[in-house]
């Protein structure tokens, strides 16, 4: 969601902020401004639409200056527009701001703001927020960092903001609460931003702020943090291990299709020290401390949104298949307000690409009001989920910055495959020979991914068939049956195609209605677990005229006698397959969004990180 970078020291500000802008684009967003102090002069310039509208809307006008801050909004309160973009002025304009998350009071501070004579030109929480700074600082006779921490006390909601003051040109004022907030430390300047894309290029030393801080960032200074509480604390020095090719396409057309294609890599690096086929060990270091309490735990509840959730259920399948613990997947969207029964020996795993969806922060914290114990399964370092868990491990499948979720999900899948087997191992429930076979097959995936990325001619000429369809089906059983529900979620979101995914089975209470020739049918049909059952619900689409597309492992001949066309796959352990089948699904959802020309790594109305509820 919205985007936030700010910048100060002796460099030119502009190409600084301008090139972080487009570093965070991927997080979605509907207009973008900057701001730029010079002179004593603070210009704002904001515009809807994209970077490169506010790049083209810059052409010609002043963007001198050392010390700026920038945005990319994702619409909220108000609609996206030039007005409701960021950053916001104070009524004299003597302040500007950006802000990221959601100011819940905003309401009564914009009425007793008004009842004092304050005027307001936006629809915006966030005017709000910089009037009552401004408010604060005339009244109180207090400095700006003063003025801003009195008036997040007053504050109920989330944010991370930045605030820039026109007579003051060498201090900018961060701060954060629910809304992540790096601090890039550089030789002699400081780099702001919502997260560490727009500034690895330039230092790899971070501070992290914590909910609460409140960072004064003095040109040519140390860091000061202190809490709104007015404690000082001590800056905790970080280093990034992120690279900047990461960031890049790497001469790929789109960001999703590199992703992709990184997965033999990112699925290596999840098991990467955590995996020794030779030696039959597998052990998972950020949660070696909290497997007693895993393995006598009376349930695992799983809480998740999107794709993290379809990596739960297969999740769910693998630990109660191997480690015979039960396991729930709950929605954090639902889980967090419908006063679910939470025991204290339950093992809340929150499961998360970016680590800042607000619905699974809220489950959490629900959870943890209930003396559950909370583990995290994140991508993103330093995350706020990451830091609101006892404990947790991360997935290392690097930067994903297309918005559809790919090699994350498969990141998370290996995971919870390793906790899986792990558990499995010291509880006893799997025999050594099995224990060796799986974690055997589990290292050869790379390889089998490898393979299966050859299918992708196979999977384009498919995309040319059925891109003009209204509708999309996809089927699987068992371990398939997630990997369904995700095939279809990824062609729904980037191509606008509607697709629902159902267990194979389901079809005849329902769906099957919706069957005739215009309907294609993804099934996910490899020769494991319910094959043959599988093959009888194949059969039940045909004889409706249906159109049926079947992933099959390769050399499979019964399916390929029913199905209008076969993506081969190659073989591998049932409880395996969902790494393996989701990669032909998410080239079909690609081929077909850019045949439709969807924009791929921003899709309508999506952003990377669902920061609010
Ligand atoms: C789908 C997608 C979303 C996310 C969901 C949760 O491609 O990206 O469904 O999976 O918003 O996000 P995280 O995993 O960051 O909590």
């Amino acid at each position: 969601m919205c985007g936030i970078v700010a910048y100060i020291g002796p460099k030119d500000a502009y190409p600084i902020l301008i090139n972080g802008l487009y570093r965070l684009e991927y997080r979605g967003y509907d207009s973008a401004g900057i701001a730029l102090l010079h002179d004593k002069k603070l210009s704002v310039y904001k515009t809807k639409g994209k970077v490169s509208e506010l790049e083209e809307h810059l052409q010609g006008k002043n963007i001198s200056g050392n010390i700026g801050i920038a945005h990319t909004r994702w619409a909220t309160h108000g609609e996206p527009n030039d007005i409701n973009a960021h950053p916001h002025s104070s009524e004299s304009e003597d302040l500007a701001i950006i802000h990221n998350g959601i100011i819940e009071n905003y309401l009564t501070l914009k009425e007793e703001l008004m009842s004092r004579g304050h005027k307001f030109r936006s629809f915006t929480d966030t005017e709000v927020l910089i009037n009552l700074i401004e408010d604060i600082q005339n009244n109180e006779k207090v400095d700006l960092p003063e003025a801003v921490r009195i008036a997040l006390n007053q504050v109920i909601g989330a944010y991370a903001i930045v605030v820039i003051s026109k007579h003051d040109p060498d201090i900018l004022i961060a701060a954060r609460k629910g809304s992540p907030l790096v601090i890039g430390l550089g030789k002699d300047d400081f780099y702001i931003a919502s997260d560490a894309t727009p500034i690895v290029e330039f230092t790899k030393n971070v501070v992290y702020l914590d909910d609460q801080e409140l960072a004064i960032i003095r040109r040519n200074k140390d860091l000061k943090i202190k809490t709104i509480k007015n404690k000082d604390k001590t800056p905790y020095i970080q280093k990034l291990e992120m690279s900047l090719n990461a960031l890049e396409k790497g001469g790929f057309e789109h960001f999703m299709l590199k992703e992709i294609y990184e997965q033999p890599r990112s699925i290596h690096d999840s098991f990467r020290g955590r995996l020794n086929a030779s030696k039959g060990d597998v052990r998972v270091g950020g949660i070696i401390d909290y497997e007693t309490k895993l393995i006598n735990a009376k349930r695992i509840i799983i809480v998740a949104c999107g794709t993290s959730w379809h990596a739960g259920l297969v999740g769910e399948y693998l630990i109660e298949d191997l480690a015979r613990i039960p396991v729930e997947v709950e929605y954090a969207s639902e889980f967090r307000y419908r006063n679910p029964v939470i025991y204290e020996d339950d093992v809340v795993i929150a499961i998360s690409q970016s680590g800042e969806t607000a619905d699974t922060l809220a489950a959490i914290e629900l959870a943890r009001s209930k003396g559950a114990t909370i583990l995290g399964i994140c991508n993103v370092v330093g995350s706020s989920i990451a830091r609101a868990t006892d404990a947790g491990t991360y997935t290392h499948a690097g930067p994903e910055i297309g918005v559809a979720s790919t090699k994350a999900f498969t990141a998370q899948v290996t995971v919870l495959t390793l906790i899986a087997l792990r558990l499995a191992k010291i509880k006893g429930t799997i025999s050594t020979s099995r224990f060796f076979q799986i974690i055997h097959e589990l290292e050869m995936i790379p390889d089998l991914i490898e393979k299966t990325l050859k299918v992708d001619p196979v999977v384009k000429e498919i995309a040319g068939k059925y891109k003009d369809v209204r509708n999309f089906l996809y089927l699987g059983r068992g371990y398939n049956f997630p990997v369904a529900l995700e095939g279809a979620l990824k062609l729904k979101e980037i191509s606008y195609i509607h697709a629902e995914g159902y267990p194979a089975a389901e079809m005849k209470h329902g769906p099957i209605a919706l069957i005739d020739e215009e309907m294609p049918v993804v099934f996910i049909a490899p020769n494991k677990g319910m094959y043959e059952k599988v093959i009888s619900n194949i059969q039940e689409v045909k004889a409706r005229k249906g159109k049926v597309i079947a992933v099959v492992t390769e050399g499979d001949t019964s399916v390929k006698k029913l199905a209008d066309y076969c993506i081969e796959i190659p073989e591998t352990e049932e409880l395996l397959v969902p790494l393996v089948a989701t990669i032909p699904l998410q080239l079909l959802s690609y081929h077909i969004a850019v045949m439709r020309n969807c924009n791929v790594d921003q899709p309508r109305n999506l952003a990377k990180s669902v920061t609010v509820e």
